[in-house]
């Protein structure tokens, strides 16, 4: 069976105050378009067609008025809501029926990903029996779950006060088919989480997994404040010519999911200004 994404674009976003309080961060702005488009174009980098959205209620309903059923990028999206947040393990939980026991590809709605080098990767993740976690190296260890290896062990230790390692583990997962099943046995942690990093340390328990280190030219942006929303915002508009493509249209129209006439289409329909619709009028008058 083919391996399905899931997104997970819920949260309680605190550290997005005061604008959290009516908004998902994934709904920001980050250069021309909103934060949960970069997780999908990586999951569509991947191959990936097939992909659940989960956040809550609320904001479910303003992501469906911006992405539709993803006809529009040539991939079919669904819906779940996550009544709380109460951990992104849960997201395999909720995910059990569209799931259906296929493989997964989990990412944070707030994740970031770049390098020139990164769908050929995200491909052969893709096709990967064994479950695969993303690392990359950082100076903030302490913020994140960290890959430590030695020689007697191996194990992922969320925000570890002591740097025992600056292997950050990345917000994004390729799991087996047995992801949910095994996520539905754990236990809550003592911040009321469901951790993906117990889920995680489960399979390396097991030998069942692969890490990936990205290199110094693969960045990653988890945008979870707003300094580095702004970093990332950034980034984006610095370099927002020599990246991989994250306008889902345009990776659609690369691997022939759709056509150019669905783009010109869309032009037609929302006729104005914006950056986004520029871009996409480029796209069809060179021939790509
Ligand atoms: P976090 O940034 O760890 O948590 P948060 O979004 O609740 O933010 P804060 O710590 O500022 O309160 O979440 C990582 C990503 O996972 C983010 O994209 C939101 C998503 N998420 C869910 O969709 N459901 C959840 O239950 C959790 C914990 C996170």
């Amino acid at each position: 069976m083919k391996r399905k994404g899931i997104i997970l674009a819920g949260g309680n976003g605190t550290r997005m105050f005061p604008v959290s309080q009516v908004i998902s961060k994934q709904l920001l702005l980050i250069y021309d378009k909103p934060m949960i488009y970069y997780p999908l174009s990586v999951l569509m980098h991947a191959n990936i067609k097939d992909i659940l959205i989960i956040s809550s209620a609320k904001d479910l309903v303003l992501i469906k008025k911006i992405l539709k059923n993803g006809s529009d990028f040539g991939v079919r999206l669904f819906y779940k809501s996550q009544n709380k947040p109460e951990g992104i393990a849960q997201g395999l939980v909720l995910a059990e029926r569209f799931l259906n026991k296929s493989k997964s590809a989990l990412i944070c709605g707030d994740n970031l990903f770049t390098g020139e080098k990164l769908p050929l990767k995200l491909k052969k993740a893709n096709n990967s029996k064994k479950s695969i976690f993303f690392l990359k190296k950082v100076n903030n260890p302490n913020e994140y779950g960290v890959f430590f290896k030695n020689k007697n062990k191996k194990l992922i230790i969320e925000k570890p006060k002591k740097k025992i390692s600056n292997l950050a583990v990345t917000g994004l997962y390729f799991f087996d088919e047995n992801a949910t099943k095994i996520a539905k046995t754990l236990t809550k942690s003592e911040r009321g989480e469901y951790e993906i990093t117990d889920l995680n340390n489960y399979y390396i328990k097991k030998n069942r997994y692969k890490q990936i280190i990205l290199n110094s030219k693969e960045k990653w942006f988890d945008m979870g404040t707003s300094d580095r929303i702004q970093k990332a915002s950034n980034f984006i508009f610095k370099y927002k010519n020599k990246m991989i493509s994250y306008y889902p249209e345009e990776i659609a129209l690369n691997k022939k999911w759709i056509s150019k006439s669905k783009i010109i289409n869309k032009i037609k329909r929302h006729h104005n200004s914006s950056n986004y619709i520029k871009y996409l009028k480029k796209l069809i008058v060179y021939d790509k």
